[in-house]
């Protein structure tokens, strides 16, 4: 049975992923600072994680026991929306951790399980890390999403030797709590399309910043 770690899988687009791949017959274990009635309704493993806990992330290897076959780094925070002030800077640097700090380094905590499988990292990044289409605005999400594309990035070069495929995905405008009502995408949908790009990720798109139907993602 294939198993794959999802963070943040309590609602959102993280809670899909564990639902889909748990009806799929996967060992899920999901990640979350709470669990939720939805998550705890999958039946599915789940391990409490708060990302700003550095040392749980850092030793989170020891939680897991055998070949660990997909990572969905899907846990991150959107706020705040805007750098303005001294505590929203303070805000902006807890962002940093939460969406490329702690995913980078729970990614090297399993990455020697997930070398067993010869399996895969994802990293849920954004369309709006990217340089090449900023309208600019939102600055301390996107650079929190830019060095996490970065890091992935890099993380890609270092597996390579290992047979590990890492790419980071942006998944579209989704209805969920960051996305919003008005989002075109419902979870089921991003998340659907999304598991179809990670079936068919090879080592020549490892590295890669992508959109959900397999496009790449200009830097
Ligand atoms: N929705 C979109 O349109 C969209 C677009 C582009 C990219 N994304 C990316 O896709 C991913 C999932 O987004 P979503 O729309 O599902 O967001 P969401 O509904 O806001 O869910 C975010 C998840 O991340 C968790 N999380 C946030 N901070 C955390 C922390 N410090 N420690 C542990 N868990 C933490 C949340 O847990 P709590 O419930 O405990 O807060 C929740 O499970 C994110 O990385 C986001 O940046 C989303």
């Amino acid at each position: 049975m294939p198993s794959v770690l999802v963070t943040g899988a309590n609602r959102g687009i993280g809670l899909e992923f564990a639902r889909q791949y748990a009806a799929d017959g996967w060992e899920v274990i999901a990640t979350a600072r709470q669990s939720s009635p939805e998550l705890d309704e999958l039946g599915v493993r789940v391990e409490p994680l708060e990302l700003h806990d550095l040392d749980a992330v850092a030793g989170f290897a020891g939680r897991l026991a055998g070949p660990l076959d997909l990572l969905i780094a899907n846990a991150g925070t959107w706020i705040p929306e805007q750098a303005e002030a001294a505590d929203d800077g303070r805000a902006w640097s807890d962002m940093m951790v939460a969406n490329c700090i702690a995913p980078f380094l729970l990614a090297k905590a399993v990455l020697a399980r997930v070398a067993e499988a010869r399996g895969k990292l994802i990293a849920l990044t954004s369309g709006m890390a990217s340089i090449a289409e900023s309208s600019g605005g939102y600055v301390p999400y996107r650079t929190s999403k830019a060095a996490l594309n970065m890091a992935w990035n890099s993380l890609a070069v270092e597996t390579k030797r290992l047979g590990v495929i890492a790419a980071a995905f942006d998944p579209g405008w989704v209805k969920t709590r960051m996305g919003g009502p008005k989002a075109p995408l419902s979870p089921q949908e991003s998340v659907r399309d999304m598991r179809r790009l990670i079936e068919r990720l090879g080592p020549e798109e490892s590295g890669g910043y992508f959109r959900r139907d397999g496009r790449r993602v200009p830097w």
